[in-house]
């Protein structure tokens, strides 16, 4: 199985019998090295450091990360539900932002059902899994499709960390919509925010937009500011997790553009799919904020920059409050203005 997006960043090879493979993101775009992926923990390590990221991504990858858990697991019953719960948990704790994880793990664990041959519930989670990665393809092109017709023909789009076919099974979330505006025959150039501090829009966005022949440019993220005066149609970026007021926890330093995009009168829409929204939350207050090692912000590859010792916050990811969103574009159409109502409208069906 694999997506039909401009690259495949997480795919199932074979069967029942066959293993995982992700494009190891930390090292792009020097090298592209492919991880065969055949249990559970090293699911989970390949999400903690990153080499699977994006929120759809690390959903998908989570899914066979289960199935790699139990496949092997004893034919007792009691004994399928208690290695379930145990897999499950420990792969959802792998990044606690992202909604799509947890999503995606009680989708495939919940299809195990609760009767019937252990072997029986045990291939219903592993078709589970394949039908999380294509649905997740179909939601991308549905977002894509959506998204693509507020963009105007020569319109400039400031886009921040990766957003694309990496972090998703199918092309992305909000860079989707740029290579399906491209696709329809728009002419789209794209401004990729760096992306402090491992670089998600410098190393992998400006890959994949330089692959798909886009006019690209990189800037620092302290340039957007003075991008947006020059001369920017659209911010588009994507989400980790949107509760029902539709406040939205995205990339560190999202907000930062959603209030820079207000001051210059810029429209700023979030793109996501359904299962990036967490319904129980009432409000952005009650979304877990990851935060990432020192080591991040005081070294760059490696080499340290900071004083050795330096107190440091390093909060992977921030909440933009609904107010600052023109809308939000879902596999189930467009959320706009954004508010409860809306939100519940859209993404309950
Ligand atoms: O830390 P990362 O690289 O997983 O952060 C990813 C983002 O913030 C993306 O914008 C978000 O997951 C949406 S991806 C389609």
């Amino acid at each position: 199985v694999s997506g039909n997006g401009t690259v495949d960043a997480v795919r199932w090879k074979g069967g029942e019998d066959g293993f995982l493979e992700l494009i190891d993101q930390t090292l792009l775009p020097q090298e592209t090295v492919v991880l065969a992926l055949r249990d559970p923990e090293a699911v989970r390590d390949a999400i903690c450091r990153l080499a699977v990221r994006g929120a759809p991504a690390i959903g998908v990858a989570a899914a066979f990360g289960l199935w790699l858990g139990i496949r092997e697991g004893p034919d007792d019953p009691a004994a399928l539900d208690g290695l379930l719960a145990r897999v499950e948990a420990r792969l959802a704790s792998a990044r606690p932002t992202a909604a799509n994880l947890r999503w995606a793990l009680r989708q495939v664990a919940g299809a195990a059902g609760r009767d019937g041959p252990v072997k029986a519930r045990k291939s219903a989670v592993f078709a589970a899994a394949r039908k999380l990665l294509e649905d997740d393809v179909r939601a991308c092109e549905r977002m894509a499709a959506a998204g693509a017709a507020l963009l105007r023909d020569g319109a400039r789009v400031l886009t921040y960390c990766n957003t694309g076919a990496l972090a998703a099974a199918g092309p992305g979330t909000a860079l989707a919509v740029v290579f399906e505006a491209q696709r329809s025959g728009k002419r789209m150039s794209v401004v990729a925010c760096e992306t402090r501090p491992l670089l998600q829009g410098a190393r992998l966005t400006m890959w994949e937009l330089m692959r798909a022949g886009i006019d690209a440019t990189l800037i620092c993220d302290n340039t957007a500011a003075a991008a947006m005066r020059r001369g920017i149609d659209h911010v588009l970026v994507g989400a980790d997790r949107i509760a029902r007021n539709g406040d939205t926890a995205n990339k560190i330093g999202t907000y930062a553009l959603a209030l820079l995009a207000k001051a210059h009168g810029i429209p700023f829409h979030v793109v996501a799919p359904r299962s990036t929204f967490d319904l129980g939350l009432a409000s952005g207050d009650g979304i877990p904020i990851e935060e990432r090692a020192a080591s991040e912000i005081t070294e760059i590859a490696g080499r340290r920059l900071a004083p050795a010792g330096a107190k440091v916050w390093a909060p992977a990811f921030d909440v933009t409050p609904a107010a600052l969103i023109s809308g939000i574009v879902t596999d189930a159409g467009i959320i706009s203005p954004v508010d409860e109502s809306r939100v519940a409208a859209v993404v309950r069906g």
